[in-house]
């Protein structure tokens, strides 16, 4: 897709992967860039005029109702915002397992829903789901944060087919281990989130449905297109 003179809404801007992207989507002639936040007094200076901050809490519906409200030109929705728990299945609690649920899953879909009328009404518009690797075969150390990225995967598949047809474009992307809060206590090499940011929108002006923005995502999304198995197995390397 061409970014020129498109409006992009980015949630959990305030850090890590959502702040990178908004730099990097500065870099190109886009209108107007939402930089969205549950506090935005966390969000950085971004230091340009296109920049307008914007308060939205995922997991809260009033505050979903009214960004959409206020955002109703966005063009591309980048729905960044997200939790990781760590633990498996045994030794996750259910608080933890259903806060990644209500983040990732239920509260990216409610901020869909409250878009998609202003989408559909004008014939157009792209929504990005920054998924992850984990959400394409699951990792065991992170169990209930791999169950929630794959219902993330899952509606990004569905809603895709659905709103073809109506002019909306539905792309997925599964970064690797990406350098930043939610990823510290995670024991592998890590790139950085500005690596991610650039290849993020790279694929989105190329219009790939599928982001693998580091060298780790591409192995995987290799191994994605050819041989589920082999996934399966490798995300689970060293027990
Ligand atoms: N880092 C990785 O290795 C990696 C790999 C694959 C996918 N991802 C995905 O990339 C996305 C960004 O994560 P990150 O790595 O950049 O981590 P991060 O630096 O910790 O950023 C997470 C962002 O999500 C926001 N957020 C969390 N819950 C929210 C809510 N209810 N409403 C609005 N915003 C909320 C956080 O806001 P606060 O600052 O207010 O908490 C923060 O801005 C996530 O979806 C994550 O699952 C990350």
């Amino acid at each position: 897709m061409s970014l020129s003179k498109k409006v992009v809404l980015v949630s959990g801007a305030n850090k890590g992967i959502g702040a990178a992207t908004v730099r990097q989507l500065l870099k190109t002639d886009i209108a107007k860039i939402y930089t969205a936040a549950r506090n935005p007094a966390s969000l950085p200076d971004f230091g340009d005029a296109r920049v307008v901050p914007l308060k939205l809490d995922i997991t809260d519906a009033a505050s979903v109702r009214s960004a959409a409200e206020t955002a109703g030109d966005v063009d591309l929705l980048i729905n960044n915002a997200g939790t990781m728990a760590f633990g498996d299945w045994q030794s996750s609690s259910d608080a933890d397992i259903a806060a990644d649920m209500n983040t990732n899953f239920y509260g990216t879909l409610s901020v869909i829903k409250a878009f998609l009328p202003a989408f559909t009404a004008r014939g157009s518009g792209t929504i990005a789901n920054v998924v992850s690797i984990v959400g394409l075969a699951a990792t065991a150390p992170i169990s209930g944060y791999s169950a929630s990225k794959a219902a993330l995967q899952s509606l990004t598949q569905s809603l895709r087919a659905s709103l073809a047809a109506k002019g909306i474009s539905v792309v997925g992307i599964y970064p690797g281990p990406v350098d930043t809060d939610l990823a510290a206590a995670i024991p592998l090499a890590k790139v950085t989130p500005e690596l991610a940011a650039e290849n993020i929108v790279l694929g989105l002006e190329k219009g790939d449905a599928y982001i693998f923005p580091d060298p780790l995502a591409q192995q995987v999304g290799h191994l994605f297109a050819t041989d589920g198995h082999q996934l399966e197995a490798a995300m689970n390397l060293g027990g």
